[in-house]
C-alpha cells in the first residue's frame, strides 16, 4: 500500500515504519513536514524517500495551508496517510476528505491527555499507567476513534523524560502493528466506529 507520512520532528517513528516497511508492506511514497529542521527529513533522505517541507508560518490561514497540505499528499494518491508526530490541528474540511485513511499516534491512554505535555500530565494525575494510542483522525483533535494502544507502568520516580522514552519505545512497535494491519485490509472505519480484525494485532 502506498503510503505517505506526516511529521513535524525527531520522526523516530517514520524510522520505526521505515525499517518496518517491506514487513508491513508499506511503500512510504513521501514524508511531508511543516517544519524544515524536523530531524526526521534527514530519515527519510537517508532511505531515498522523497520529501516536503511546507511551513505552516508562511500560510495566512489553517485553511490555506490545509488545501497546500492536501495538493502535495493527492500527488501521491495514498492509500493512508499516517500522522507520527505531526503536530498541527487540522481543518474539519482536511479530515474529512480523508476520513477512513489517515492515522495517528498519540502518546497518552485516549481519552486521557488529549492535547500537549501529555506525560508531565500523567504524572501530575497520579496515574499509575500511561502509553500511547494510535486512532483513526477525525475533526475533534486527538478525538478520533481509538484502534489499539499501549501501556507502561507509571515509577516511583518518574520524570516527563523517562516516561517519554518509555512510552516512545512502545510507540515504534505499536504504530508499525496497527499500520499492518491496515495494509492488509483487516483494519477500518466504518460509520465512526473501528471495525479491526482482533487477531490481526
Ligand atoms: C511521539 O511521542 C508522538 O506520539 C507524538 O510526538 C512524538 C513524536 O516523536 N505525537 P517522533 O518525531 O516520532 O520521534
Amino acid at each position: 500500500m502506498k503510503g505517505v507520512v506526516l511529521i513535524s520532528g525527531s520522526g523516530s517513528n517514520l524510522q520505526s515504519l521505515i525499517d518496518h516497511a517491506e514487513k508491513i508492506d508499506l511503500d512510504i511514497q513521501a514524508v511531508v513536514s511543516n517544519k524544515e529542521d524536523a530531524y526526521g527529513l534527514k530519515r527519510a533522505q537517508n532511505a531515498n524517500i522523497t520529501t516536503h517541507v511546507i511551513n505552516h508560518k508562511t500560510f495566512s490561514t489553517r485553511e490555506k495551508f490545509d488545501q497546500n497540505l492536501s495538493q502535495i499528499i493527492d500527488q501521491y494518491s495514498p492509500d493512508v496517510i499516517i500522522l507520527a508526530g505531526f503536530m498541527r490541528i487540522l481543518t474539519e474540511e482536511f479530515t474529512k476528505k480523508y476520513i477512513g485513511k489517515m492515522l495517528n499516534i498519540h502518546p497518552s491512554l485516549l481519552p486521557k491527555f488529549q492535547g500537549l505535555n501529555t506525560h508531565q500530565r500523567a504524572l501530575d494525575a497520579k496515574e499509575n499507567e500511561h502509553g500511547a494510542s494510535v486512532h483513526f483522525v477525525t475533526a475533534e483533535l486527538d478525538g478520533g476513534p481509538v484502534i489499539a494502544q499501549a501501556r507502561v507502568q507509571v515509577l516511583a520516580h518518574d520524570t516527563a523524560e523517562l516516561l517519554a522514552k518509555r512510552v516512545l519505545a512502545e510507540e515504534h512497535k505499536l504504530l508499525p502493528k496497527v499500520v499492518h494491519c491496515f495494509t492488509q485490509g483487516r483494519l477500518s472505519l466504518n460509520d465512526n466506529c473501528v471495525v479491526l480484525d482482533d487477531k490481526c494485532l
